[in-house]
């Protein structure tokens, strides 16, 4: 759950890696830190409790030296609270030595007992500073080799680490080791680095290896060497990273969210793009696989938080058009109940980061039981894909601000593309109604554009009329009741208001007891040609919490004027096929979070107590 970032070569390290911790900042965000071996050979470290702006103020008043080798970290506390001695890096070996660490180590209080007894001591509560500790004494032993040192620890430690070090006796060297957490290597001219993902460095190179599980890396400014934990070279092939830096800059917009939602028609455009030819649905990354999807006989999508809720969705366009039964799980409550699972499980992950701990672990379950995997992801490079069978990235680009939006439209378009693809594949899916889908699909960037220039005003205004509000609560059915599971999820991370989902068809089963008069609901409203039965049934819902007070915010169709007695604010979408509509009435949610949190004057990007990149369990 943290950002780390490590630079050898001609250049001042101190700015290139501030720059790249800016960049990781949606990974951790509570304290930051950098360690530089300056010109004449020392290590000089600064580190700071809070945002990164913290660290360059104490970096202002108290200067490191200039040097070309360092490493730097921004933090999301796990073990030890967010203080100026808890944050990265932590030192060992007399201070020479500079170790900084994503993940959780385990064993730590264990390690820590033993260290104790030999004499060591310790100056923060994490477990990482064990890990430094640990190493400095290895180091030793090993008569200063630090890769050598590094393959005696990780022998040791038990539980998820990315761990960066270097030492004063070894300027223009930063060595790196990983299991169960991410580690990307940008290849410079003169010049390597290392981060947490190739957000880190795209600005200075766009090629970049990604190391496997269980693997140590040296960097130096001519190269860059890999080898397992046993000290055996391992070959890694380089690859293009596709993003550019404007990406991920915030491009004049006030914060990353609202570059990202003014962003969602690009992300659905740019998911599409390539894979639909000739009328036809073509993924290239499943050139040759079709047979993933013989001998299937049921789908478990597995996925945590928005990711889970666009696997809701995606749900409803698998059964449609391919036919096969599907389970949608949170990947943390899939491993640990014993599922049943086998080679006829086709088990398709969700992630934006590709790095979520619970999903990665529930990915690995299910290849260990034998299932299929594939998975959908937005992060080049990352951990998750390389763990399936079968990958289908979104083309979301980067997604800094630390709640989900573009990366959720561009989920559930994978997912329209997986359905029909795996539909037309077993042949239960005709030419005519796959046509018909694709044009659906095709459409729906402009769809959303309409909704960003017709409605994003209005919405935003809604928000600021009702930023007093302290709760509100969302209804959905059919494919409406994700979006609303959605509405909520992102209303409660943004504005810290309290915000629930229901199905509309469960109100009466006990919800309906949390309306009161003044209560502000939105109610996701199918379209009347979905079949008047569903549209007259949300009809009916409203019409029963409208009858004890309620305040209705409808997300509706337009042209759907039955709705409008019914409602004190209606929300217009362009008109869309059933599947296709929650990709559609979830822009506006996505827009009033934003705005409700911003009347409220919170941070939109950094909402307190998340992080990006959920990479502990
Ligand atoms: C909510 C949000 C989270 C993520 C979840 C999974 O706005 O962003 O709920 O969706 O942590 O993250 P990924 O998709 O990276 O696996």
């Amino acid at each position: 759950m943290c950002g780390i970032v490590g630079y050898v070569g001609p250049r001042e390290s101190q700015d290139i890696l501030l720059a790249g911790l800016a960049r990781l900042e949606y990974r951790g965000y509570d304290s930051a830190g950098i360690a530089v071996i300056d010109r004449e050979g020392s290590l000089g470290m600064r580190k700071k409790a809070g945002k990164l702006a913290r660290l360059r103020e104490a970096l202002d008043e108290a200067p490191l030296g200039a040097g070309t080798t360092g490493i730097g970290h921004t933090r999301w506390a796990t073990h030890g609270g967010p203080t100026d001695l808890n944050a990265h890096p932590h030192l060992a070996d007399d201070d020479r030595l500079a170790v900084i660490h994503n993940g959780i180590i385990e064993n730590f209080s264990a390690l820590k007992a033993e260290l104790e007894a030999e004499g060591f001591s310790f100056r923060s509560q994490t477990d990482t500073e064990v890990a430094a500790v640990l190493l400095g004494r290895e180091y030793r032993a090993a008569g200063g080799d630090l890769a050598a040192a590094f393959r005696a620890v990780v022998s040791r430690l038990e539980g998820a680490f990315t761990l960066l070090a270097m030492h004063e006796d070894h300027p223009g060297l930063v060595v790196g080791a990983r299991r169960n957490s991410p580690l990307v290597i940008g290849l410079g001219e003169g010049e390597n680095f290392l981060g947490s993902d190739v957000a880190a460095f795209v600005e200075h190179t766009r090629r970049a290896l990604a190391i496997g599980q269980d693997q140590i890396v040296s960097i130096t400014p001519e190269g860059v060497s890999v080898t397992d934990f046993d000290g055996a070279v391992v070959e890694v092939e380089p690859f293009e990273v596709s993003w550019d830096a404007a990406a991920a800059d915030k491009g004049g917009w006030s914060s990353f969210m609202a570059k990202e939602v003014s962003e969602e028609p690009e992300a659905v455009a740019n998911t599409v793009l390539g894979r639909v030819q000739d009328g036809q649905i073509v993924i290239p990354e499943l050139d040759g696989l079709d047979g993933l999807f013989q001998g299937v006989s049921r789908v478990i999508v597995l996925a945590c938080g928005t990711a889970y809720y666009a696997g809701l969705v995606g749900k409803y366009a698998i059964e449609q058009w391919a036919r096969i039964p599907v389970d949608v799980e949170l990947a943390h409550e899939f491993r640990y109940r014993d599922p049943i699972v086998g080679p006829e499980t086709l088990v398709v992950s969700i992630s934006q980061s590709g790095e979520t701990m619970d999903t990665l672990m529930a990915v690995k379950e299910a290849a260990r039981l034998g299932a299929k995997t594939l998975s959908i992801c937005n992060t080049q490079g990352a951990t998750i894909p390389r763990e399936s069978d079968a990958i289908v990235y979104t083309h979301a680009g980067p997604e800094v601000a630390v709640a989900s939006t573009k990366a959720f439209v561009a989920q559930i378009t994978a997912l329209y593309l997986l359905a029909l693809h795996v539909g037309r594949v077993r042949g239960a899916l005709s030419a005519e109604v796959a046509g018909a889908a694709i044009a659906e699909l095709e459409a729906l960037p402009e769809k959303i554009r309409w909704i960003l220039e017709n409605e994003q005003e209005r919405i935003e205004q809604l928000s600021r009329w009702m930023s007093d509000t302290r709760s509100v609560l969302f209804l959905g059915r059919h494919v409406g009741y994700p979006i609303a599971l959605e509405g909520a999820l992102k209303l409660k991370e943004l504005s810290y208001i309290h915000a629930e989902g229901f199905a509309a068809g469960e109100l009466k089963h006990g919800p309906i007891a949390l309306i009161e008069p003044g209560q502000p609901v939105f109610v996701m409203v199918p379209s009347p040609r979905q079949g008047a039965t569903l549209h007259a049934k949300v009809i009916s819902n409203i019409e029963e919490i409208r009858a004890r007070g309620a305040r209705v915010i409808a997300v509706a169709e337009e042209g759907d004027a039955a709705v409008l007695p019914f409602a004190d604010e209606v929300l217009r979408v362009p008109l869309a096929a059933p599947l296709f509509e929650p990709i559609l009435a979830v822009v506006p949610l996505h827009i009033f979070a934003m705005g409700l949190a911003t009347a409220k004057g919170l941070d939109v990007d950094q909402p307190r107590n998340l992080a990006k990149s959920v990479t502990v369990e």
